[in-house]
């Protein structure tokens, strides 16, 4: 195993109590129930919406679970479920300032391996980019935002005018899919998880390229998408032939989709060498950045194990996506920490 690593993908609940969450005025609100004895449940209003353990809230545990896979460094982001973009935007605001400090609070207990990115009420722009400039301040070192917000995608002006905000003040990026498309049509098998989520992460990239969005914002700009781009990679070849060929796929975009594949990261949440080869063949080894998906059940077990077994990479290389890639897109600046 490589010495150093770094995990970029990996996901917190503070904890939120029931009481906590009436501020969303929402039946669905999410919370945590603390059952005891390291299980508790992340729960959407009455509903239980999945069981978790202990790690998700508690520093020490997550810390304990770290020295045992050899993770030098989390990079910490909210569970998904907490966005609670529909809300109403004052609440937002508070509601953002909320998770952002409990995230500061986790990551007190050892503020050198545990780094949170900050929650940005995405519902008001101007608040979110004051929420992530307050967050940046107080640590955090990147912000964590949903692949589209009431029904619009990242090439909302309102989101690319965030985009920008966050490429000026020099925040990262990560985008993770939730709330995912046909829901009526996935009830089983945790199909919004197989189907939806990489469907909804090739939607937000397209989203941004089509729109000619990549050629309005900040070449600094370092946006980082979840599960290895979802379905972008696979399906590149298909959208560049049909940009050639349709002038309603090229109109606002003026350069073939695959001129932007170095204009974003991914993680290498994606569990086959096969697809992590592909990857770094499509976008470069510098745009990979190892992601786990810890502490849920589809993530990475032993986080970095697919780039320690990649059959193509040297060492050199597999210390570019365990650690070098990530210390340089969040500037962590980690290189001497863990020398
Ligand atoms: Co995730």
């Amino acid at each position: 195993m490589r010495a150093r690593r770094i995990d970029i993908h990996s996901h917190f609940f503070p904890p939120v109590s029931r009481a906590d969450s009436a501020m969303l005025c929402s039946p669905d609100a999410p919370w945590l129930r603390d059952d005891g004895g390291g299980a508790g449940a992340i729960m959407s209003g009455d509903e239980e919406y999945r069981p978790v353990e202990a790690a998700l809230w508690d520093p020490v545990e997550r810390l304990a679970d770290m020295d045992r896979s050899g993770t030098s460094i989390q990079v910490i982001s909210a569970t998904p479920i907490l966005f609670s973009y529909s809300c109403e935007p004052s609440i937002g605001a508070q509601w953002a300032a909320k998770i952002n400090d409990l995230a500061s609070e986790m990551c007190a207990v050892d503020p050198v391996r545990l780094r949170p990115m900050s929650h940005a009420p995405l519902q008001d722009i101007d608040a979110a980019c004051r929420e992530v400039s307050r967050a940046k301040a107080n640590g955090h070192v990147g912000v964590h935002i949903g692949n589209h917000v009431d029904g619009r995608n990242l090439d909302d002006p309102e989101l690319v005018r965030f985009l920008h905000h966050c490429a000026d003040y020099e925040i990262p990026v990560f985008v993770h899919p939730w709330n995912t498309m046909a829901p009526e049509r996935m009830t089983r098998y945790m199909l919004k998880w197989l189907v939806g989520m990489p469907a909804e992460t090739h939607l937000a990239i397209l989203s941004l390229i089509l729109s000619g969005a990549f050629e309005r914002l900040p070449e600094g700009l370092r946006i980082c998408f979840a599960h290895g781009g979802g379905n972008f990679a696979a399906q590149l070849a298909r959208v560049d032939n049909a940009w050639r060929r349709r002038d309603i796929i090229s109109a606002d975009c003026p350069r073939p989709p695959s001129h932007y594949a170095d204009r974003f990261w991914i993680d290498s949440a994606v569990f086959g060498d096969a697809a992590l080869r592909l990857q770094t063949e499509l976008m470069g080894l510098d745009r990979i950045m190892m992601g786990s998906d810890y502490p849920f059940p589809l993530g990475e077990i032993d986080p970095g194990d697919l780039i320690d077994r990649s059959g193509f990479l040297d060492d050199d290389q597999r210390d570019m996506l365990l650690f070098r890639n990530a210390d340089a897109f969040f500037g962590l600046d980690a290189e001497g920490e863990f020398a």
